[in-house]
């Protein structure tokens, strides 16, 4: 249950949501009744998972998830060899009619995807007959795009981008029409561009990045293993945020385009990084999956709290507070020295530290006398930081060298 009373409402494309946070297209938006679940815990909308007419075959292969697990922490990445629903459009519009009418103040999206100029129009078309409030457009599937060579994504060509986005907009009277890119391109900006070119509204940054999830050594199949083989997988989750944070801010310093963030958020505080560099709405799936749809709730309060603490009226405000912040390598500030200082009292004598820096760093730090506890000789230490990165106590913080 949420405990604040404050509007997080925002508007994305002219369209109002209650708060800055919705289903992305995957299997959580997938199904009508797991959708109502959804906005009755509190989500502010839903892309329905990429929808397709009804003469695309949709041949889905089982197992299709694998996941990256590390240090004993579940699902530090989730690998999905997905491909968009098995739900073409005849079943999707009767969805999003039911939707509109059961849920007037919630913001359904569709995700669509066709092979064909007409495939794609007809798709359009069909869902604004029902009401639906944004087109989203996969360009991105890890699996390929139709119609596209094997394995290819639209997202992946520049002309494409431009022509397909176009055909989509042309058939468009009255919805906004967003994009979503793979981040995996040479120059995201540039993709971005093109989505602009071709007319869109908005872009959805960014699908899952395509990955090969692991391989069992004793049956030498990599995962998900699918009856002796196996296929590159799209990774998303929390191990996937860098990238985004990285795609967003790209996108948002150099296109003037309003931005939907997805892939890699878990928690309240995951999406404010993603507004601050740029996001003006943050889609959830990974930690929907993980963790089911009631995260909404901490969702809302600690985005509640955090703009009552700093200070925003509402959440739009800080809309790429983080921007001007992030400058090329040649303009970052050099003049102060800074080194690592320890707080002794947080210190678990684990020597964590003292091995990074002795095997990884500038060889700073000692362990000293009988009670072992790290000296850090600021003579050596250039402030790289890396102890604080290994230390599990939070014993260590870079400060200004002393004089
Ligand atoms: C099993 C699975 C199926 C997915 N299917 C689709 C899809 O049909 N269309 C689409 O645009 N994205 C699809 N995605 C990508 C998600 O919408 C989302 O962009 C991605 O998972 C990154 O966000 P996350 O880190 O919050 O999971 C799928 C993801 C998963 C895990």
């Amino acid at each position: 249950m949420i405990t604040h009373d404050r509007d997080l409402s925002i508007d994305f494309c002219g369209v109002r949501f209650r708060n800055p946070f919705l289903l992305s297209a995957a299997p959580p938006s997938d199904d009508l009744d797991m959708v109502r679940s959804a906005f009755e815990a509190g989500w502010g909308g839903a892309v329905l998972k990429t929808t397709s007419v009804e003469t695309e075959p949709v041949d889905l292969a089982y197992p299709m998830m694998s996941a990256l697990h590390y240090e004993g922490g579940r699902i530090a990445g989730l690998g999905n060899i997905d491909l968009i629903s098995e739900h073409h459009i005849d079943v999707v519009e009767q969805r999003v009619d039911m939707l509109k009418k059961e849920y007037p103040d919630r913001v359904v999206c569709v995700s669509i995807m066709g092979s064909k100029k007409q495939e794609w129009q007809e798709l359009v078309k069909r869902l604004e007959s029902v009401g639906v409030d944004i087109i989203e457009c996969s360009f991105s599937c890890p699996q390929g795009s139709m119609g596209e060579e094997p394995g290819a994504m639209l997202a992946q060509s520049l002309d494409a981008t431009e022509r397909v986005a176009g055909w989509v907009k042309e058939a468009a009277q009255r919805c906004p029409v967003v994009i979503k890119i793979t981040p995996q391109v040479t120059n995201i900006v540039k993709v971005a561009q093109a989505v602009k070119r071709g007319g869109a509204d908005a872009i959805c940054a960014a699908n899952t990045i395509p990955s090969l999830m692991g391989v069992d050594v004793d049956s030498f199949v990599p995962y998900p293993n699918v009856q002796g083989y196996s296929t590159y997988s799209g990774l998303s989750g929390p191990a996937t945020k860098p990238i985004t944070l990285r795609t967003l801010a790209e996108i948002s310093k150099n296109v003037d385009l309003p931005i939907t963030a997805t892939g890699g958020p878990v928690t309240w505080r995951d999406a404010v990084e993603m507004m601050l560099v740029g996001a003006t709405t943050v889609q959830f799936c990974t930690a929907v999956m993980h963790y089911g749809y009631d995260i909404i709730d901490d969702l809302q309060d600690g985005l509640a709290f955090y703009l009552q603490e700093k200070g925003f009226g509402s959440p739009s405000e800080i809309i790429g507070k983080s921007l001007d912040r992030i400058v090329g390598h040649a303009d970052l500030p050099r003049e102060v020295k800074v080194v690592s200082s320890l707080i002794e009292s947080r210190c678990v004598k684990c020597d964590l530290c003292y091995i990074a820096c002795r095997d990884g760093g500038h060889q700073a730090i000692k362990l000293e006398g009988s009670d072992r506890l790290p000296q850090i000789d600021h003579e050596r230490c250039q402030g790289c930081r890396l102890c604080v990165t290994v230390c599990p106590a939070e014993a260590l913080e870079i400060v200004k060298a002393p004089e």
